[in-house]
């Protein structure tokens, strides 16, 4: 059975990450790196394991997480469909048809506006994908240049954004610190809005409710 790490040294992938990041940089778009692919699938993971899903299943959650924007290259629009092609075209003789499947899903699924979740390793990558909000997410470091787009200003504006998951309660908390010096709160759900309800939608799939705690203040 391929595991995480078996994927990551994949070649094909890596270069398809890569030329996707590079893509994307070209167009002005926050950074999608290996850093982007591997803080997904560690975050995917972790979420995965604290829900209880069994030992594979946090397997897929990791791989569809690392794959999940390989397809940017191609396109930035589609690119949710093409990702799940491409590792169809890759690795259809090493997954079972199901796990293969599964995965498929979870990458398209992420982007889209009509989100539909059907299987629950298409939630956890969303959770995952979604809340990674952070200053490296910045390419261009120049301050000036950061305050020109409201995607720089927030990424670059945000210290801490950590998941919490509660069992008991069946909860799935974002934790955000946002430096209000340099962009006011509003301006996160000008651009992060959409993210906020995907991250409900896959909460809900999952049986839990997604609460928002920014700078202390509770959102639930
Ligand atoms: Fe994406
Ligand atoms: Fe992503």
């Amino acid at each position: 059975m391929i595991s995480l790490n078996q994927v990551k040294k994949n070649l094909q992938i890596l270069e398809f990450i890569k030329q996707s990041d590079k893509s994307l940089a070209a167009a002005g778009y926050t950074e999608h790196s290996l850093s982007h692919a591997k803080i997904v699938a560690a975050r995917a993971r972790t979420i995965a394991h604290e829900i209880g899903f069994s030992k594979r299943e946090q397997e897929l959650s990791a791989i569809a997480g690392f794959c999940h924007d390989m397809g940017n290259f191609l396109s930035r629009s589609h690119h949710h469909y093409f990702g799940a092609l491409l590792f169809h075209q890759i690795f259809n003789q090493n997954f079972t048809s199901e796990e293969l499947a599964i995965i498929m899903n979870a990458i398209s699924n992420h982007d889209k506006d009509e989100m539909n979740f059907s299987n629950r390793v298409a939630a956890i990558v969303v959770l995952a994908d979604k809340t990674d909000v952070r200053r490296s997410r910045v390419v261009n470091k120049k301050t000036k240049k950061i305050k020109e787009d409201i995607h720089d200003r927030v990424n670059f504006a945000t210290k801490i954004s950590r998941i919490r998951i509660n069992k008991e309660k069946k909860l799935i908390t974002l934790i955000l610190k946002i430096d209000t010096g340099f962009v006011p709160i509003i301006e996160y759900f000008e651009i992060f809005t959409d993210r906020m309800v995907y991250c409900r939608k896959a909460a809900k799939f999952l049986g839990y409710k997604f609460g928002l705690i920014i700078n202390n203040f509770k959102l639930l």
